[in-house]
């Protein structure tokens, strides 16, 4: 597909990132076996990464805002546009030498996302949507998968357990939606996980305790699939709200009554 100007600049900005992270990733596998492992080395990366989008990004609109993952937030001149930015999506799995990360960029104007770009550099998946022209996976359309009962269907989320109620809570979600479905998946990176929803590879996603950056890029990419998403008592998906219950219509359906119901 013909790609706009505007995700032009996201897929450069991403694609670069992504090549310092992909040469990084290279030495964090030799990093592996020295006893203090490449924890240091990591968030140097992450950094690097964020700023090479950061530099890209306002070469080409000066006057834009951004939210930032490692370096917070910016403040625009133009008070419409802002990007929001997840530099190194699934920064365990990179830490650990599992070949699944995503640089993630989104456009927020007055208040909307308007555009996003995920990038897995070592699947090389090319993840885009601008609003109104669809969701893509390199040249190919995107849609949600089709399934309609939820016992069919995988169903990603993310786990943390630190010892918190809510950490409880995510245990009780797992206890309960695990047997009504055909698989629970946890890819380790929310951008991925929301991608591959969108690719229709995975029929149902739950999470809370999110970051925008780690929402804005695929909520866009679910709307303009066909998807559905809310936060955690139904309320229309919120890039702020750190919530998501995703799929097409009817999982999302089954999906939320049983996260509602874990509460
Ligand atoms: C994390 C990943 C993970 C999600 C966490 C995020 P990071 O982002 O997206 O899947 O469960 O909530 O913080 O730290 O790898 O950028
Ligand atoms: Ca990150
Ligand atoms: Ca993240």
């Amino acid at each position: 597909m013909a790609e706009s100007a505007l995700l032009n600049i996201m897929v450069g900005a991403a694609r670069k990132a992504a090549r310092a992270l992909t040469r990084d990733f290279g030495e964090v596998e030799n990093l592996q076996v020295s006893r203090k492992g490449p924890a240091d080395f990591v968030s140097n990366a992450d950094r690097r990464a964020e700023a090479i989008i950061h530099d890209e990004l306002s070469r080409a609109r000066p006057t834009y805002g951004f939210l930032m993952e490692e370096g917070g937030e910016e403040q625009g001149t133009d008070g419409q546009h802002r990007w929001l930015i997840d530099p190194l999506d699934g920064t365990t799995n990179f830490l650990h030498s599992i070949p699944l990360f995503a640089t993630a960029i989104a456009l927020e104007r007055a208040g909307e996302i308007v555009a996003s770009v995920i990038y897995s550099p070592i699947l090389d998946e090319l993840f885009t949507a601008e609003k109104g022209t669809g969701a893509w996976l390199n040249n190919k359309r995107l849609r949600v998968a089709g399934r309609r009962n939820l016992a069919d269907s995988v169903i990603v989320t993310g786990i943390k357990v630190t010892g918190t109620e809510d950490d409880a809570r995510t245990l009780r979600q797992l206890n309960q939606i695990s047997p009504a479905t055909a698989g629970i998946r946890r890819t380790g990176s929310a951008s991925t996980d929301f991608a591959w929803l969108a690719a229709g590879r995975f029929d149902g996603y739950w999470e809370g305790r999110l970051a925008p950056w780690d929402v804005a890029p695929g909520l866009m990419l679910m709307k303009e699939a066909g998807g559905f998403v809310t936060d955690y008592s139904g309320g229309p998906g919120s890039v702020y709200s750190g919530e998501v219950v995703a799929g097409n219509e009817a999982i999302h359906g089954q999906l939320l009554e049983l996260v509602r119901s874990t509460r």
